[in-house]
């Protein structure tokens, strides 16, 4: 087991906040950690902890190591409300490549989260009805008192759920055409079928919504996108880049992935983790 440390590096400046470590298993146990003590802080309150999820390859240390708390160090979800970024339409919750059958290996069917407090749009509300699902998911989000925390990975062409290049900053949870290098990405998962044309995805605007956002990234194929949502200008055709401007969100990143980022210089950052 690799003991927790201080990250790299830590800096917030008008550029984002970013969070570097040596290796992602301190990242995800520092993430998990802050994860752990919000949802212990809001239960000693008597209050839920809303969580806004993700799933692909990225998070899948971190769910493991909240399963490893739940059973080595009692950590409870029985407070915990979900809602998980997207779902491809059209697919069944029931296929083995939905995110709600992703969620439930890696996460759900470990720990004593309600079922009934975990959300994900769904891949099989007929065509006529998607609008009016998509605004019930945002009231759902509101009802729940708004994401405490949201978890993102990020695309290769910088997506945040399946907030494809051109995505406004304003837009909300609806139904996505997915990007062909997104479906291609996918594709080797979903072997000799092809991965769904469509997905459901929460909006920018509801990401950014949330109080408290972490990016992660991992690994030198993510450094490029890194640097231009993080150092690059604020941009429609890198979703992630608006993430600068929201003052709690934070990369929090690998070496590698960190890789092609300059560093601050002298004096523009302060601790920010
Ligand atoms: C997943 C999602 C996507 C992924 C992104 C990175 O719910 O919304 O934005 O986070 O495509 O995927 P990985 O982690 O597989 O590189």
């Amino acid at each position: 087991m690799i003991p927790p440390s201080s990250p790299l590096d830590s800096r917030r400046d008008r550029r984002g906040a970013v969070l570097v470590f040596d290796h992602r298993d301190r990242a995800v146990r520092a993430i998990a950690t802050e994860i752990a003590a919000l949802i212990r802080e809001r239960a000693r309150t008597g209050h839920a902890c809303v969580l806004g999820l993700a799933t692909g390859s990225t998070p899948r240390g971190l769910y493991a190591e909240l399963v490893r708390l739940h059973r080595e160090e009692a950590l409870s979800f029985a407070n915990v409300t979900t809602f998980n970024l997207d779902e491809y339409y059209p697919l069944a919750p029931t296929h083995a490549l939905s995110y709600r059958s992703y969620m439930h290996a890696e996460l759900f069917a470990h720990v004593d989260l309600d079922p009934a407090r975990t959300h994900l749009p769904s891949g099989t509300v007929a065509e006529a009805d998607v609008v009016a699902h998509c605004a019930d998911y945002e009231a759902k989000i509101r009802a729940a008192g708004g994401i405490d925390l949201q978890i993102l990975g990020l695309g290769g062409n910088g997506h945040i759920g399946f907030n494809e290049p051109g995505s406004s900053r304003d837009s909300c949870t609806r139904m996505v055409t997915l990007a062909p290098g997104t479906r291609g990405a996918a594709a080797a998962d979903w072997g000799d079928t092809t991965p769904p044309r469509y997905a459901l995805t929460m909006g920018v605007r509801t990401i950014l919504d949330a109080r408290r956002i972490v990016l992660l990234a991992w690994g030198e194929g993510k450094a490029d996108m890194v640097s231009a949502a993080v150092e690059g200008a604020v941009t429609a055709q890198v979703p992630a880049s608006f993430l600068q401007e929201h003052p709690q969100a934070q990369f929090v990143l690998d070496a590698a992935a960190a890789s092609a980022l300059t560093r601050p210089s002298a004096g523009s950052g302060e601790p920010s983790g």
